[in-house]
């Protein structure tokens, strides 16, 4: 970035500056990728992807660690392809996101499974595949992956997704280590099932996991959790059911407004701290924190709209492209791309489409026009991936910067593609 360039400390997107009175992506006007790729468009930062994955390799340097990023937060191939080149594994929970993976590079030997809904048909897949572990999540998948297993004459590697009872501090919808949560087996049940799993001809039992929520802030209650799957591992051994590496889930979270995320290194310090002087690989599952500030929403404003106690920006994205502030009431901060001189009014940031839950943003001040530009930020982790073509709207196109190129990632769908596979009646 060069020297006319600067950075409110407002803005989470780490390459996002602003230069010659508007705002760029690392090397690029985010006006020039709205005119050659119209909107709305996720961009994502190609030197935040990897320097978001550079802090997690420095702080887990000199240590037997694989990071697998969770493909659910952004499974864009070539997000995915940035993301293998750099050596990374890949946590999927689908069938699905295994054939993009392969697709993109990545190496099945560094893939790990988790969910609790594996069908036989993925686990063959995976199996075939030759992925490098199933995190099983109850009794039954046990048997079921025992006998897909069988019948391939294979031996799948699997860890038991433990659910560690430690509560992550974070929205219910996205907390995922308490009892009554559908995830994982209970802890006191473990060791049985780890017996189990031992008797099961067609099992290897390769390791543990858990993970206990996402957007963590504060790396007690993952610290607290790990505590717990040292101690279930060293009663494991006692018994002779001894395990080769340690999976501790994703969940590190990232600021989308005023909140103080730790470091990677301080958040894994007191993780490292609880397994020192051990030999069992560590595996962890970051997504949100990998791709979450590397990307944003570009949107253009329809229409201003003065209301009679608000007014509204209707602009061209919805709650289709980014469905996190209707589904979590979650905060994403609005730029104006080209801001004007002006006083600044305040909107709230809305789509086209017919519910009163389709906000992107709320009580926004922006000093802008119709026809302007916005950027949505921190919209890189589960943006595009929990899109959908809600009021038949195409889903956006993707692009990726690199310097000062845009590499176009994912087309933007056309309207005769939403429906080419329906057909009216006889
Ligand atoms: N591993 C497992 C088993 C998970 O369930 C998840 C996320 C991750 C890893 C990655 O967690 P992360 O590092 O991204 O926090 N849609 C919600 C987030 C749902 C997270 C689900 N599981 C959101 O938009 O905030």
């Amino acid at each position: 970035m060069n020297a006319s360039s600067s950075r409110p400390a407002a803005w989470p997107v780490p390459t996002l500056n602003a230069r010659d009175g508007g705002l760029w992506l690392e090397d690029l006007p985010l006006a020039e990728i709205a005119a050659r790729f119209d909107t709305p468009t996720y961009v994502y930062s190609k030197a935040a992807l990897e320097s978001a994955f550079g802090a997690w390799q420095q702080a887990l340097a000199g240590r037997r660690a694989l990071v697998c990023y969770a493909v659910k937060a952004n499974s864009n191939l070539g997000i995915l392809s940035v993301f293998a080149r750099l050596g990374a594994g890949f946590d999927i929970v689908s069938g699905g996101e295994l054939a993009r993976v392969l697709a993109a590079g990545g190496r099945a030997d560094k893939v790990v499974f988790s969910g609790v809904g594996k069908t036989r048909a993925e686990m063959r897949q995976a199996l075939e595949a030759g992925i490098r572990c199933f995190n099983v999540e109850s009794a039954a998948e046990l048997e079921h992956l025992n006998a897909v297993a069988g019948e391939l004459g294979k031996l799948a590697p699997i860890a038991l997704r433990v659910n560690p009872d430690v509560d992550p501090k974070t929205h219910p919808y996205i907390s995922t280590g308490l009892k009554g949560n559908k995830f994982g087996v209970a802890f006191a049940d473990a060791p049985d099932l780890y017996r189990r799993a031992a008797a099961l001809p067609n099992l290897r039992i390769s390791g543990v996991a858990c993970h206990i929520g996402s957007q963590l802030l504060d790396p007690a209650p993952m610290a607290e959790a790990a505590e717990k799957v040292r101690d279930l591992v060293d009663r494991l051994a006692a018994e002779g059911i001894v395990l080769e590496h340690i999976d501790l889930g994703g969940g590190l979270g990232i600021r989308y407004r005023d909140e103080t995320p730790p470091a990677v290194a301080d958040y894994l310090a007191p993780l490292l701290a609880v397994f020192e002087g051990r030999k069992e690989e560590l595996c962890f599952e970051p997504g949100r924190s990998l791709v979450g500030n590397a990307g944003l929403l570009l949107t253009r404003i329809e229409y201003l709209k003065p209301g009679e106690t608000k007014n509204f920006a209707i602009v061209d994205a919805a709650m289709n492209d980014l469905a996190r502030p209707a589904l979590y009431d979650a905060w994403h901060e609005v730029v104006a791309v080209s801001p004007h001189a002006g006083e600044a009014v305040e909107y709230d940031i809305v789509g086209p489409i017919c519910e009163s839950g389709d906000f992107l943003a709320r009580a926004r001040k922006l000093a802008v026009r119709e026809g302007d530009l916005l950027a949505i930020l921190s919209a890189g982790a589960y943006g595009m991936t929990m899109s959908s073509n809600y009021n038949t709207r195409p889903r956006a196109a993707e692009v990726i910067v690199d310097g000062d190129r845009a590499h176009p990632v994912r087309q933007r769908e056309a309207v005769a593609e939403l429906f080419a596979t329906e057909r009216i009646l006889p």
